[in-house]
């Protein structure tokens, strides 16, 4: 049975070996990966690091070796995290930024303001978003206005200031947090926010073809996380396939580490719900949302 789903995985994604050891086993993987110190001398840089996935993240790739540089609007959180990580892993660096991604301008400011303070960026991953929106036609233009703001435009505005500092450096792994959302159109609260997370993965496949096409050696990763338990639906009722914050960065990590072009995260079971997503008739799609 094992044997058969992980045939499945590695077929529907088209994947080399270790991007299905780390689909599969992602806790081994990293283990694996943090004996290597495999992050030693290199920079990550994570918006939206001072809760859920983005602090997880902040957390593993640390652990890895990597020097972090972190942002977000809450800068005690930011603080508190910096003073943790560089207590725990004193050979790295750690710097944080106050940012707020729907001030466009911010953007570039602090992204290009890390990348002076390091020298090269060698990842860039463009996590912080919301989840709030609603129904359409029921009067909440402005919370699903906001939802398709922060989750696209602001990063469109990440992807532009990411995508400017890997061109000048000609290297560079742009990682962007879509969703599995994203797989179809959703009805009732998830429309709008299944949109922002579909536009994005749009946005970065284009940028994928974009190097493809003139051969400069920029990886980019789109990660589809499935249900994990964060501040973004702290208030939700026991949801499908849910996952811990711990079990889910360690998921998204070990995928991004393996370079993937797109993973749904964690594999199993959203690699195969995902495919499913794309096949079933859209009025029974509908009855499972
Ligand atoms: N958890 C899941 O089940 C799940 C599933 C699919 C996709 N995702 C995606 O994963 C990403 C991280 O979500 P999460 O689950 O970790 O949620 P979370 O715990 O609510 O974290 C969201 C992060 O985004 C930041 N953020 C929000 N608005 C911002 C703004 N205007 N400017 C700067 N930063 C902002 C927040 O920081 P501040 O408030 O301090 O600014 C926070 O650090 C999001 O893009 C989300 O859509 C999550």
């Amino acid at each position: 049975m094992q044997h058969k789903l992980l045939n499945l995985v590695t077929k529907s994604a088209k994947q080399s070996k270790a991007q299905v050891f780390s689909a599969v086993q992602p806790s081994r993987y990293l283990k694996d990966l943090d004996k290597q110190q495999v992050g030693q001398g290199k920079t990550v840089l994570i918006t939206g690091a001072s809760s859920g996935l983005g602090e997880g993240m902040a957390r593993l790739f640390a652990k890895l070796g990597y020097n972090l540089a972190i942002c977000a609007r809450r800068t005690d959180r930011l603080e508190s995290l910096q003073s943790e990580l560089v207590a725990a892993y004193p050979n790295i660096r750690v710097e944080y930024r106050a940012l707020d991604v729907s001030d466009y301008d911010a953007v570039f400011k602090v992204f290009d303001a890390f990348a002076a303070d390091f020298g090269t960026i060698d990842r860039i991953v463009v996590n912080a978003g919301i989840g709030d929106s609603r129904r359409i036609g029921k009067g909440r233009f402005d919370t699903n206005r906001r939802t398709v703001e922060i989750n696209f435009i602001s990063a469109l505005a990440q992807c532009e200031a990411a995508m400017n500092i890997f061109r000048a450096q000609n290297s560079g792994h742009l990682v962007v947090m879509s969703s599995m959302s994203a797989m179809r159109g959703l009805p009732k609260h998830l429309t709008a926010y299944g949109a922002s997370k579909a536009g994005l993965a749009h946005l970065a496949e284009g940028i994928r073809a974009d190097m493809l096409l003139t051969k400069l050696p920029i990886k980019v990763s789109t990660i589809y996380p499935g249900y994990i338990r964060t501040e973004i639906n702290t208030n939700a009722k026991p949801l499908p396939f849910e996952v811990d914050t711990d079990t889910g960065t360690k998921a998204i990590v070990a995928a991004i580490e393996a370079g993937v072009e797109e993973a749904c995260v964690p594999s199993l079971p959203w690699s195969i719900v995902g495919q499913a997503m794309k096949r079933l008739p859209l009025q029974v799609m509908s009855r499972l949302s």
